[in-house]
């Protein structure tokens, strides 16, 4: 009908820390329908049916992929199973929206690239919010119209908030390593405002784990520190994660130019208010990284609903997504070998 305005169905694998929050979103954004939802866990499933109205719940994947009920797929699944779900997606006729990492080791990031190759009318997307802030996006733009000269350097952090229970132990165990589970988005941030096909090449980092020593057990630190080259020889990368950060989450960017510097989230703010008194001026600092970013995870949702059904551009750029874990993974090989490493793209 002429003006009918179209709508795009999802449904959601995944419905834990991160599937609760974009269910949530999907269901406070217009033309967007949350029709089916797939979990291992009961309880998610009787969360997700008190909270999305008419929505067919599903206990196996595999038969929640062959269902009809709905045209894009987000995957909110631990790390390991992305790539097969995404394969499982395309070939079940299914847009997808992945949560990062595309998946966690380089091989299998690249084998994703090159299957969606294969299903040109089918949108494959890697969610990274940070693209979607609009700090970062005006960055983009300035770094693009040349106002701070030529970018030799970007130092990028992502530090969490300690977490120190269980449930966090466990999802450390399989997410990777802290430089492609955590710094992800920072190395994404990084390409994004390179903003051209750089092609990085070797990388060193090394880490420690004072706060959490069990992650030494997994292969993986609390804390890292990353140097990445790029073919180029132009610009250098520096990132940083930690799992430990006292005084809440701070996410920052600076990109440093021949002619200027940029700083995204200078200061870990959650409000754009001092408080003075007799112990001094002090800002009101952020817990969480949605309380940073909680807009952007709207944003990025409503862009990949516009760019599935109007193919509107998006800033997402599925190869970068796929040499971040590139990046990532190197990363955590030089950690575990100190020593320079290698990036494998394939
Ligand atoms: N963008 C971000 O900043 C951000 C933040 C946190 C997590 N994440 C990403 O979100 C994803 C999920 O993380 P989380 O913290 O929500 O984890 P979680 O453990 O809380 O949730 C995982 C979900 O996957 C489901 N699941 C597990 N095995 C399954 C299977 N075989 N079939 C179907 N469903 C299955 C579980 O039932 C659960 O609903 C990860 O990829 C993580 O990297 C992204």
């Amino acid at each position: 009908m002429a003006g009918e305005k179209k709508v795009l169905r999802f449904g959601i694998a995944g419905a834990g820390r991160m599937g609760q929050i974009h269910i949530t979103n999907m269901i406070e954004t217009r033309f967007i329908e949350v029709t089916a939802v797939v979990s291992v866990l009961p309880h998610e499933l009787e969360w997700a049916k008190e909270n999305v109205d008419g929505v067919t719940l599903f206990s196996e994947f595999d038969e929640f992929i062959k269902s009809d009920l709905f045209d894009a797929v987000l995957i909110v699944t631990p790390n390991k199973l992305h790539k097969d779900n995404i394969f499982a997606a395309l070939h079940n006729g299914k847009h997808v929206f992945c949560e990062k990492p595309i998946s966690p080791d380089a091989k299998s990031a690249w084998d994703v690239y090159y299957e969606a190759q294969k299903f040109p009318h089918l949108k494959v997307v890697c969610g990274f919010p940070r693209r979607y802030v609009p700090a970062y996006v005006e960055a983009a733009k300035k770094i693009k119209n040349g106002d701070i000269g030529k970018v030799i350097n970007i130092r990028s952090q992502t530090t969490d908030l300690i977490m120190n229970n269980e449930y966090f132990v466990n999802y450390i165990k399989t997410s990777g390593g802290i430089f492609v589970d955590c710094c992800i988005h920072d190395i994404d941030v990084c390409l994004f405002l390179l903003g051209e096909d750089k092609t990085p090449s070797s990388v060193f980092a090394t880490g420690t784990t004072n706060v959490f020593p069990v992650f030494k057990e997994f292969g993986d630190v609390d804390d890292g520190f990353g140097i990445i080259q790029f073919e180029s020889g132009d610009v250098i990368f520096n990132v940083y994660g930690s799992r430990d950060n006292q005084h809440g989450h701070h996410s920052t960017t600076e990109v440093i130019g021949t002619k200027g510097r940029l700083v995204v989230n200078g200061q870990p703010r959650l409000l754009n208010l001092d408080v003075s008194d007799s112990t001094g001026t002090r800002m009101e600092g952020a817990e969480t990284q949605m309380q940073v970013f909680g807009p952007a995870f709207k944003n990025e949702i409503e862009a990949f609903r516009d760019y599935v059904l109007y193919d509107k551009p998006v800033n997402f750029n599925l190869k970068d997504a796929v040499k971040a874990v590139s990046i990532g993974a190197a990363l955590m090989d030089s950690v575990h070998d100190s020593a320079l490493t290698e990036v494998k793209l394939y």
